[in-house]
């Protein structure tokens, strides 16, 4: 059976920088609360206009430089966003007819933090099945648009981004495996609890915004990221010793380095950028990995551990040698 392999990397981030001083200037907050309790010192912030799909197609488009590959060679497109531009069509079609791609298969899926590392999961079963040969699998999302500024829980936490991986057949392992999981009966600790099916509500931009219960969100989320590398480790009969690198969900310092402590690492194996990015959502951790990749940290051969959790909850994880 074939394997998928990364065969390139891309991303992007919004010009504008919004820094933990700007938000002292508009919230009850201070700098250094926001660095102590979330790592973060600043973040991104789309400017007006700005849509997922505008991030969405310079990473693709990155990506594909990277990997060398041109977009009729394409076989499907996956993207994990929770900000899609419209209902519908869905951001993967519309980035199928920018990106010029061919009448390919072409999903969005919404999995909230963990939406790339679901959307790597669906392209690599489809290159492992035969049925596909190049992927391309995008995370993107524009949260800023539903924060609620005057919310310091948290305005203080999430930023903007894009970014891509392109996946393509091989006979040699790199994605060596993925595993998704969803806990919906926690979904009153953190949601945006407006839709279609609830109609339309008189506040402020339709009521659109982030609700979270950061403390309760937090626990759950260090003891479920524990809980999926141990899965992931086995799965593969690997030892923590084997892992080269951890490239985790950048949403709080403190949570990435509690797993990384749960695998034995120093922090000098952790790709982190949650300081510089905040929680981009399904854009954090292709972001890091494209980082990673370009400033040399990870190198051809790397045995890499990718995590993630999110709204849903929902959390996942990949183990890739590189
Ligand atoms: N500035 C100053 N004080 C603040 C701020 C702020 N920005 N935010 C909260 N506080 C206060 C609270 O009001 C509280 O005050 P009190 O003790 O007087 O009541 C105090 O700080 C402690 O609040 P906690 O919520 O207990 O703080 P905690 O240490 O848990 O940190 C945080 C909050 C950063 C949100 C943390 O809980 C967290 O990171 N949670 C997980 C977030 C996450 O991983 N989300 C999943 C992905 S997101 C997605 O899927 C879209």
């Amino acid at each position: 059976m074939k394997k998928s392999r990364i065969a390139g990397t891309g991303s992007y981030l919004p010009e504008n920088i919004v820094t933990n001083a700007d938000l002292e200037k508009i919230l009850d907050t201070s700098d250094q609360w926001i660095r102590e309790r979330t790592g973060i010192t600043e973040r991104r912030v789309a400017k007006e206009g700005e849509t997922s799909a505008d991030m969405a197609e310079v990473a693709a488009q990155r990506a594909m430089k990277s990997a060398g590959v041109n977009p009729e060679d394409v076989g499907l497109i996956v993207v994990g966003t929770t900000t899609p531009d419209l209902v519908f069509p869905s951001t993967a079609c519309l980035l199928q007819a920018r990106l010029g791609l061919p009448d390919c298969g072409a999903m969005d899926v919404n999995a909230a933090c963990s939406g790339f590392m679901y959307a790597l999961s669906v392209a690599d079963k489809y290159i492992r099945c035969g049925d596909v040969q190049t992927a391309l699998v995008i995370g993107v999302d524009k949260l800023t648009a539903m924060v609620d500024w005057n919310d310091r829980g948290t305005a203080v936490l999430f930023g903007d981004g894009a970014g891509a991986v392109v996946l393509q057949a091989s006979d040699e392992a790199g994605i060596l495996s993925t595993h998704i999981h969803a806990a919906g009966r926690h979904s009153d600790l953190l949601g945006v609890d407006v839709g279609v099916g609830t109609g339309f509500k008189e506040e402020p931009r339709g009521g659109v915004l982030i609700k979270m219960k950061g403390n309760e969100v937090f626990k759950v989320a260090v003891r479920t990221l524990g809980r999926i590398v141990d899965e992931t480790l086995e799965h593969n009969n690997m030892e923590k010793t084997d892992l080269d690198w951890l490239i985790p969900h950048q949403a709080n310092y403190r949570i990435i380095s509690a797993t990384a402590k749960k695998l034995g690492m120093t922090m000098d194996q952790v790709i982190v950028t949650v300081d510089k990015h905040g929680n981009t959502s399904a854009a954090s951790v292709p972001l890091a990995l494209d980082e990673a990749v370009r400033s040399g940290k990870v190198k051809r051969g790397n045995i890499l551990l990718l995590e993630a959790f999110g709204g849903g909850f929902t959390w996942a994880s990949a183990l890739i040698k590189y």
